[in-house]
């Protein structure tokens, strides 16, 4: 799919607007792997789903930038709160989604997306749009690549992910 100036240019306005937004940065101090955490990694989710989006001419790229850059938007972390550790894997999802809804008032479609992204852990939650799987498989990728990398250097490596995600299209 190619996309002219003018879409290029409402996409990244979106995303500028929440990557900027203060409660998404609220995101930045969720630990997650390896010097990333929530806000990068759900910037680096959103970047890769649009990507693919984009490559196989796949789904609503609205829906896509919002619902991943909102996937894990759950906002306690799990690592320093006992009650939610247990949980979290399978209930994070749902946690997620209320909180998006009730911030930024995302319509239904993004909200199943949200819900949805953790398959195969919650089972019944399988992955129905084009959109949710997309953000499901690229959420996975991201993850693999998160937690292959050395426990060295995380400091460094924090620095270059904030570059990468600084803007969503490259050049
Ligand atoms: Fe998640
Ligand atoms: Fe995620």
């Amino acid at each position: 799919m190619k996309l002219s100036d003018e879409e290029k240019r409402e996409l990244e306005e979106i995303y500028q607007a929440f990557l900027h937004d203060e409660k998404i940065l609220r995101m930045k101090e969720i630990s997650m792997h390896r010097g990333s955490n929530c806000y990068i990694h759900s910037f680096k989710v959103a970047k890769t789903a649009l990507k693919r989006a984009l490559r196989h001419n796949k789904g609503d790229l609205k829906t896509i930038l919002l619902g991943a850059i909102l996937h894990d938007y759950y906002l306690y972390d799990w690592r320093n709160d006992r009650s939610k550790m247990e949980h979290h894997l399978s209930a994070h999802p749902y946690i997620a989604a209320e909180n998006a809804a009730r911030d930024f008032f995302i319509h239904e479609p993004i909200k199943r997306v949200i819900e949805s992204h953790m398959w195969p852990v919650n089972f019944s939650e399988f992955p129905k749009s084009k959109e949710a799987r997309i953000i499901s498989l690229a959420d996975k990728h991201i993850y693999i690549k998160e937690i292959c990398c050395s426990k060295a250097y995380k400091a460094k490596r924090e620095k270059k992910y904030l570059r990468q995600i600084e803007k969503l299209f490259d050049k």
